[in-house]
């Protein structure tokens, strides 16, 4: 019966002593109230029901009293006694029925299920959390902990009963799961046992305030705590703690590795944590489909149970022994329970490779190299064509002819690309990379033989691109275990004439080396894997595996080579990440930073994506160098065969540097028509000064506020981003500086500000003539990068050019970022503004990532320039970076770049500023093409810059690379290789959107 909540303020009062207002919590069995007094401390008020149990309460005062005086509970809710000393308090409720009350301290912080994002660090401190408390209840005793319970793992057939209420897939579902706990009882029943807290659910995990990086810091609510088996406490957390994931197993890990942490697991354990996490969830969606007979109105009560389904639908599509793998592996022990016994036999064994291969002489191993960093695969067309990997390996094989062609354990490789290699994980598109087996890259026909008697377990024709064909595996029988063999690319038909369970004695011709037609599109070779189990895989078996899934496999799938014992096959693709790290420390200059709280380790680059070591891929949003693609194959091979014909200087003549003059003047305004080449965006704005002081004979130059033009000495000075920022000595005499034209949170804010950013510049000709001086040159970006992707205000430009002309000044506009088609709407970014500059400069994008860079300037600047002081530039365009550059502008066109950001753009600014209208926290979208800005502000236009740089950092964990720029870093910039597509777009949508929900990111004033 409901109580009045002045009646509980009373009984708060005459009994404890405490006033202050109430508010109702939820609750399950108790009817439980917030209690916050006036000097702001705070408690839960606890009614029992009227039919309570004395001993009950007493029980959870006990456990909570004997926590407390543990040292390592510091968080834990408190008791409070009445004021006559006892911790349970009663009074008669208006029905004149006595009820029993209890006051605890109230325990600050968030509840779990509050907070987003939840981090496999918090999950990790929420199991270390529950697994101190585990240890700390090891010796704890209270009768009326042994009760029968209904949230018992421990007893849960009791729902058997109550099939009835679900479908039949439901059923047939909780049926499974059943099941397999019935059959696993036995082994159940003898597992250690002790109090637990039986209910670490997420409204019972108290969560730090840190938003960034939040830990579990208490665990509350012990009205559910029983003695039963251990293991039921770390299953409840996981069950609670993996829902809404989408790989909830690896979800699961950081729990049982911190659980494992603070009180280590028993093998026998984690054999059966998979089975209690599902009976747990059963528990719970039963509990919820009876209170939603007894107790409609009560929502609390079937809060689990869309999640809980959701979660039982997709655990049961795990395999039981993979998830128990992966426990043990969370708790530092081999995945398989057997691996230590293989690696031991296999230390008497000594196995040729020639048993392998009877037909071939092998007289030494050669290893290849098919990792993601390799140079010798080249790039993915080349890998992918078939004829010409093949007679890269014919050609080895010629230089090697005693040697057999093999290697590849645990070798991270990029060469998956086929989508049945991705999936969608916990944190963005994971992509299955490393390798589990040997390859031996022999000729088709080549006969196998068997090593070892065994029996055939699986023979089949695994068809499809990328597959494995012919597929053979054996199964052996040692002393104590069994073990597995897989051979892969077989010829199909001598494959399917094996049954299941034939026997296969050592020495035994298994079957040919299949062709390239039938072994799912590969150079034929055979692929040679190790297995401890087959899982339940019954038609096939992955030859490769996810990245953080490493571990589990390798325990799973052991190193092959212990077999054979061939030196030089015994490969470690170790990380040097952290030995690069140092390296960078102790060999580089400090001003040299890296992007990243932890950095990322690239080796290869493919269209929009950047691919770390371990074959991630990263979706690239920032890197506006590699303009039609990262590693475009045309660019490359372009480069390739000039480097291998001839690379000289501008000293002689050569086709290719005009052709590119050429072809970059039909780019440009009819006034600009002479080209000069450098390497690098300052170079070229280093040479763009030295023309205007060589034509105006003036050195005042105006530029705009947190612009950024080089690293040269020239280039730092008129770029107010170095010399007004961090380490910056202010600007030099001879720069003049205006205020950056910034709309939305500049000088001058809101519509038609154009001519008053103008008059600005205005006023600085104005100072320059009366200092006696003459302008030189004004220079900017047409959209302001380091600014903050800034974009003129209308008609500011047109304004300041004739200001700076009619001063007698030269206009440059800067367009190395810009250039080259990337506002999509133009070629050139001063296009924008219908101005034409009297020198342009051109970097970044020329060269695809191939330092060449140019400057555009007229007739009359050049003819001035050229006083008889020669121009010589050592490399800048040479034969190898003038056809490159020739190779991008066509690539371009070839491929419609241009056209494709204008279009893709468009659709991203527009569905930015959709979004920007759900989160307040995004001030301003701005920019052209696909060289965008999102602007994050508070609702003071404070700027964000942590915000932008805690978004930067989550998207990486997501698989998507963006950077911040801006005065106040808080503009995050999108600025992908042109071949960015609209799917991609979508997907930066889609985790942006993901990140934005997050806590930390609505943590601001609005
Ligand atoms: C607008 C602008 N100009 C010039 C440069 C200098 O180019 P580089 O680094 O190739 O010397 C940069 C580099 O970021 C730039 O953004």
């Amino acid at each position: 019966m409901e109580i009045s909540l002045s009646f509980i303020k009373k009984i708060a009062k005459d009994l404890y002593s405490i006033e202050g207002t109430l508010s109702v919590l939820p609750g399950e069995i108790d009817f439980n109230y917030k209690l916050e007094t006036n000097e702001g401390l705070s408690f839960i008020l606890k009614i029992a029901p009227s039919n309570y149990n004395i001993e009950y309460l007493e029980f959870q005062q006990n456990i909570l009293q004997y926590l407390n005086k543990q040292s390592t509970q510091k968080d834990l809710p408190k008791v409070i006694l009445n004021n006559e000393g006892k911790e349970i308090s009663f009074f008669k409720d208006q029905n004149g029925a006595q009820r029993a009350v209890r006051i605890l301290s109230w325990v600050y912080g968030r509840i779990w299920s509050t907070v987003n994002p939840k981090t496999d660090y918090l999950r990790h401190s929420m199991g270390e959390k529950a697994g101190s408390l585990t240890k700390d209840l090891q010796n704890y005793k209270h009768h009326k902990a042994h009760r029968f319970f209904d949230w018992d793992i421990a007893g849960a057939e009791w729902t058997r009963e109550y099939l009835y209420l679900f479908n039949n897939e439901q059923a047939s579902m909780l049926i499974y799961f059943l099941d397999i706990f019935s059959s696993l009882k036995p082994l159940y029943n003898n597992l250690r046992k002790s109090v637990v807290h039986n209910d670490v659910n997420d409204n019972n995990c108290i969560v730090s305030k840190d938003l960034e990086y939040p830990s579990v810091t208490s665990i509350i609510d012990f009205g559910d705590a029983i003695y039963t088996q251990t293991i039921n406490d770390l299953a409840i957390c996981c069950s609670y703690a993996i829902m809404y994931k989408n790989d909830p197993l690896t979800a699961a890990l950081p729990i049982v590795q911190g659980y494992h942490s603070a009180f280590p697991l028993k093998e026998e354990e984690l054999s059966l944590l998979y089975s209690c996490i599902a009976i747990r969830l059963i528990i719970s969606v039963t509990k919820s489909a009876l209170n939603k007979i007894t107790e409609p109105e009560n929502e609390y009560l079937s809060i689990s149970e869309k999640p809980a389904w959701e979660l039982l639908q997709n655990w049961i599509t795990i395999d039981p022994d993979f998830a128990h793998f992966s426990f043990r592996t969370a708790c530092n022990l081999y995945s398989h329970p057997d691996f230590i016994s293989f690696t031991d036999w296999t230390i008497q064994q000594k196995i040729s490779l020639s048993e392998l291969f009877f037909s071939l002489k092998i007289e030494e191993v050669h290893l290849i190299d098919l990792s993601v960093s390799s140079t010798w695969i080249g790039q993915q067309h080349e890998f992918n064509d078939l004829d010409l990997f093949q007679f890269k390996l014919d050609k080895l094989q010629k230089k090697h002819p005693n040697a057999i062609i093999s290697g590849g354990y645990l070798e991270p490789r990029s060469l998956y690309t086929s989508s049945v290699y991705d999936k969608i994980g916990n944190s963005g598109t994971e992509n299955r990379s490393i390798h589990l087996g040997i390859d031996f890259w022999v000729p088709a026909s080549t006969p196998v033989f068997s090593f070892l008697d065994g029996h055939v377990v699986m023979a089949l024709n695994d068809q499809g691109e990328k597959a494995y064909g012919g597929m053979l595996v054996l199964r052996h029988q040692v002393p104590g275990f069994q073990f597995f063999t897989l051979y892969g690319h077989l010829d199909v038909a001598s494959v399917l004439s094996y049954k299941p369970d034939d026997y296969i004695k050592k020495g035994q011709e298994l079957s040919i080396i299949g062709s390239s037609k039938e072994n799912g599109n590969w150079a034929p070779h055979l692929h040679f894997q190790v297995m401890l189990s087959l899982l339940n895989f019954k038609n096939d078996f992955p030859g490769v595996c996810f990245p953080n899934q490493e571990k589990i496999w390798s325990g799973i799938c052991p190193d092959p080579n212990l077999l054979f014992k061939e030196t030089i096959l015994n490969t470690h693709f170790n990380s040097i990440e952290k030995k690069i790290q140092s390296d960078r420390e102790v060999y580089l200059g400090k001003g040299m930073s890296l992007q990243y709280k932890t950095p990322i380790h690239f080796v290869r680059g493919e269209g929009v994506y950047l691919i770390d070591n371990k074959g991630r891929k990263f979706i690239d949003t920032v890197n506006n160098v590699a303009h039609v693609g990262h590693e475009h194959p045309k660019v490359v091979r372009a480069g390739q065969l000039q480097m291998g014909l001839l690379n000289t200087n501008t000293r002689y003549l050569h086709e290719h540097i005009t052709t590119l003059a050429k072809r970059l003047i039909g780019k440009l305004p009819p006034e600009l028509v002479v080209i000069h080449f450098v390497n690098s965006g300052s170079e070229a704005n280093e040479l763009a000064i030295r023309m205007v002081k060589t034509v105006t004979k003036s050195e005042e130059i105006i530029v705009s506020e947190a612009g950024y033009h080089g690293n040269t000495n020239m280039c730092v000075d008129i770029s107010s981003y170095k010399f007004d920022g961090k380490g910056g000595a202010g600007a030099p005499k001879n720069v003049h500086v205006f205020p950056l034209p910034d709309s939305f949170r500049g000088k001058y804010t809101g519509e038609n500000t154009g001519y008053l950013y103008a008059k600005e510049i205005e006023d600085l000709i104005n100072q320059i003539k009366n200092s006696n001086q003459q302008v030189g040159a004004f220079i900017v970006e047409p959209i302001i990068s380091c600014g903050g992707q800034i974009e003129l205000p209308k008609g500011f430009l047109k304004e300041a050019y004739s200001l700076v002309k009619n001063a007698g000044g030269l206009c440059i506009s800067d367009e190395v970022q810009t250039g080259l088609g990337r506002i999509g709407s133009n070629y050139w970014g001063f296009q924008l503004h219908d101005v034409v500059p009297d020198i342009v400069t051109i970097g970044k994008p020329l060269g695809n990532g191939h330092p060449i860079a140019a400057v555009a300037c007229t007739i009359d600047v050049a003819e001035k320039f050229a006083n008889g002081m020669e121009f010589f530039n050592t490399f800048g365009g040479n034969p190898v970076s003038s056809i490159i550059s020739q190779t991008v502008l066509e690539v371009l066109e070839e491929e419609k770049l241009q056209e494709n950001a204008l279009f893709v753009g468009k659709f991203l600014k527009k569905e930015l500023q959709i979004l920007s209208k759900k989160y307040p926290i995004i001030g301003d979208i701005r920019g052209q093409g696909l060289f965008l800005g999102i602007e994050l502000v508070d609702s003071n236009l404070i700027p964000l810059g942590l915000h932008a740089s805690y978004l930067v950092n989550r998207m990486k964990d997501h698989g998507i690379l963006m950077s911040t720029d801006g005065p106040d870093n808080n503009v995050l910039k999108i600025k992908p290789p042109l071949v960015f597509s609209i799917d991609h777009a979508k997907e930066l949508l889609f985790y942006l959107k993901k990140i934005l929900d997050e806590d930390l990111m609505k943590a601001f004033n609005l």
